[in-house]
């Protein structure tokens, strides 16, 4: 079996980002992690900051952009570090169509970066899309040639996405990267997350959901993907979690040199205190570069409730 090249987090973000610049998108930079939206407390995703592009407020000065957008979520917070997967902070490595390509192109530039540019086996890929769209099916299946049986039909809980409650939306595509290609493909369950990780989630994003949950079709039909940085080193890195990435494992360790723990021979227990360190100490970094303070309410309260639960799992 085709082994991928191993490439830093650095290099990861880089590729990604050129891949896209050489396709015409442009480099755009990260927002703030706090967002203008004001819907949320944190900047979420790649495609807040466009938003107001995709729901026609404002025009675009670009029809097509790549980003690598600084993000966090805290709805998985008791996950993290006890899972292989889950963060509060995390980057999202993102192209966007503002009403330019659609679902043919967004596929084909998403297969074509993950099997020539990272060097993914193709046989290590699955892809998931949602239930209705035979659309993207069809593209998965004629176009980029994976076999039937490896595209899998999700529900609106997996395969739709919105920003929230209500907002842009749209039917989504995943890819998935196999870990254990040798189980064979007649039990593919990408909800088992010890074989499949979803790294790369590609949105078509063409109505506006209301409060009331109808679907109103935007003006134009967008695309806004995200690709996991850490995830994409997981496996680029062949580590068993993203925390043992470079992304995360020099926090790691200087944490176990502090508290005179050698990581490789550390208890399971003290691996998840380590492992939560190493993602509230970037959380709470990045949430004070980009202004917040600790404070009782709002977005002040989560810099306070990490810093808490650091202290807490460093036995302070
Ligand atoms: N908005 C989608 C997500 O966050 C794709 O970028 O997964």
């Amino acid at each position: 079996m085709t082994v991928p090249p191993f490439l830093t987090g650095n290099q990861i973000r880089h590729k990604f980002l050129d891949f896209y610049a050489q396709r015409g998108h442009e480099i755009l930079p990260s927002a703030s992690l706090v967002p203008e939206d004001p819907t949320v407390l944190l900047t979420i995703a790649g495609m807040l900051q466009f938003k107001p592009i995709f729901l026609g407020q404002r025009r675009a000065e670009f029809l097509r952009a790549t980003t690598a957008q600084k993000c966090i979520r805290t709805n998985d917070i008791e996950n993290v570090g006890r899972t292989a997967r889950h963060h509060t902070f995390f980057e999202m490595l993102g192209n966007f169509s503002f009403g330019d390509y659609f679902k043919e192109k967004a596929i084909a530039y998403a297969w074509e970066l993950s099997t020539q540019v990272y060097g993914l086996p193709p046989e290590r890929l699955v892809v998931s899309v949602f239930r209705e769209d035979d659309e993207a099916f069809a593209i998965w299946r004629d176009q980029i040639g994976i076999p039937a049986h490896r595209i899998q039909r999700m529900d609106e809980a997996d395969n739709f996405w919105v920003s929230g409650v209500t907002g842009p939306c749209g039917p989504c595509s995943e890819i998935y990267y196999d870990f254990h290609p040798e189980l064979g493909d007649a039990h593919i369950d990408l909800e088992d997350d010890t074989r499949f990780i979803e790294f790369y989630n590609l949105v078509f994003m063409q109505y506006n959901r209301d409060a009331d949950g109808h679907l109103t079709p935007l003006e134009k039909q967008n695309i806004d993907t995200g690709m996991g940085l850490e995830r994409m080193a997981q496996i680029l890195q062949r580590v068993p979690n993203n925390y043992e990435t470079d992304l995360i494992f020099p926090i790691i360790a200087k944490a176990a040199d502090l508290a005179h723990i050698d990581y490789s021979e550390a208890s399971e227990s003290a691996k998840v205190s380590l492992k939560v360190i190493g993602d509230h100490v970037r959380s709470v970094v990045q949430m004070i570069a980009d202004g917040i303070t600790a404070a009782n309410v709002g977005r002040g309260y989560i810099l306070r409730r990490l810093i808490r639960r650091w202290y807490a799992t460093a036995g302070y």
